[in-house]
């Protein structure tokens, strides 16, 4: 069984052979492959049980959007994506523009676009840079990486959720797990479509639309309009076992209830009814986000049937609409 380790080296140098490696990054952890190589990016979608179908992210070093680089994952950028770049890189950010011929069809899902993002973790980042210094003729090198659990499942942000995930999937001779700490953000990128005249979110993140606008100068656009697939955004998503009820009313939640076991998620300011287990209480939306998925994890190592969640009241930290979108996708009926 594979387990933990820190070593950049032999991480950049099993990426490039085409092994996988599971990588920290602020957002949540990454199941990264060598984005150019379709079959490791194949094994990817292997462990996870994860669709062909759906498109992968291209991490990559640099945060120059430089479309005449002779390596480039991009054909084209409009100039609001590249001030979204130099601004908001490295960070929670993931820019869909148009492909290159290096950006893959089993990375774009057959698309014509490619989902491009710059990480800022130190240990994503020393990773991929240490692929460019080792291959300096294949730089920028990009690794595609989804979040490193199973498909449906949680995201994990810390690498015990990773080793509970897929520990049993990856191969220990060849694949690696790297330990980087708890992941910051704690819920995924900020999806932003480029390619017609505004940004369009297509998953809220890290980066707010607030900032988005901001940066651009432009009215950021909403995603009913988008012709753009995003497969991975289905309703039912980053669910746990234990069924969600998104509710500001925990008494009436409560009281609704017959024999379950029951946990809250709520800001610190809300009280836990007596016979509730408190999974978190964050002051801020910012530490609702850090601490969102490792309380869904716990209410199914506690045998929980039922987590109560109270949304963000604060948005100091813009972060409020990224966990909105992943508790109703908790929420949401699988099947
Ligand atoms: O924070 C993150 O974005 C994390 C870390 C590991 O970087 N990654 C992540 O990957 O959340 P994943 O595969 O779980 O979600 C990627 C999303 C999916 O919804 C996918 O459909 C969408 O990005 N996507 C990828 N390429 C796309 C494209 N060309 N057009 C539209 N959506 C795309
Ligand atoms: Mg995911």
């Amino acid at each position: 069984m594979v387990t933990a380790s820190t070593d950049i080296d032999v991480a950049a140098r099993a990426l490039l052979a085409g092994h996988l490696v599971a990588l920290p990054t602020e957002t949540v952890y990454g199941l990264a492959a060598r984005a150019d190589n379709p079959n490791a990016v194949e094994r990817i979608y292997a462990a996870k049980g994860r669709p062909r179908s759906h498109p992968l992210i291209v991490h990559v070093a640099d945060v120059r959007l430089d479309r005449a680089m002779p390596n480039s994952w991009i054909s084209a950028a409009p100039d609001y994506a590249v001030a979204l770049a130099s601004q908001c890189w490295p960070g929670p950010m993931t820019l869909v523009l148009p492909r290159s011929a290096r950006a893959i069809d089993e990375v774009t899902g057959g698309q014509d676009t490619v989902a491009i993002r710059v990480p800022s973790h130190p240990m994503a980042r020393a990773v991929l840079s240490a692929m460019d210094a080792i291959d300096p003729a294949g730089a920028p090198h990009g690794v595609a990486a989804p979040s490193a659990n199973r498909f449906g499942r949680v995201s994990p942000t810390c690498v015990d959720h990773v080793l509970a995930e897929l520990a049993d999937v990856l191969d220990p001779t060849v694949d690696l797990v790297l330990d980087g700490g708890v992941s910051d953000v704690g819920v995924e990128s900020t999806i932003i479509d480029c390619t017609s005249v505004a940004p369009r979110v297509l998953r809220p993140g890290g980066v707010s639309a607030d900032r988005i606008a901001q940066v651009t100068g432009l009215p950021v656009l909403t995603p009913e309009t988008s012709t753009i697939r995003v497969p991975g955004a289905l309703p039912s998503h980053y669910a746990p076992e234990a069924r969600v009820v998104v509710s500001s009313d925990v008494s009436a939640a409560v009281a609704a209830t017959d024999g379950e076991r029951i946990g809250l998620l709520a800001p610190a300011r809300v009280a836990t009814p007596d016979g509730v287990v408190r999974l978190a209480s964050p002051l801020t939306s910012r530490e609702y986000a850090h601490e969102l998925y490792a309380a869904l994890r716990e209410a199914d190592r506690l045998s929980l049937t039922l987590v109560i969640a109270v949304p963000p009241d604060d948005d100091s930290a813009g972060l409020a609409a990224a966990v909105c979108d992943r508790l109703s996708r908790a929420a949401s009926t699988k099947g």
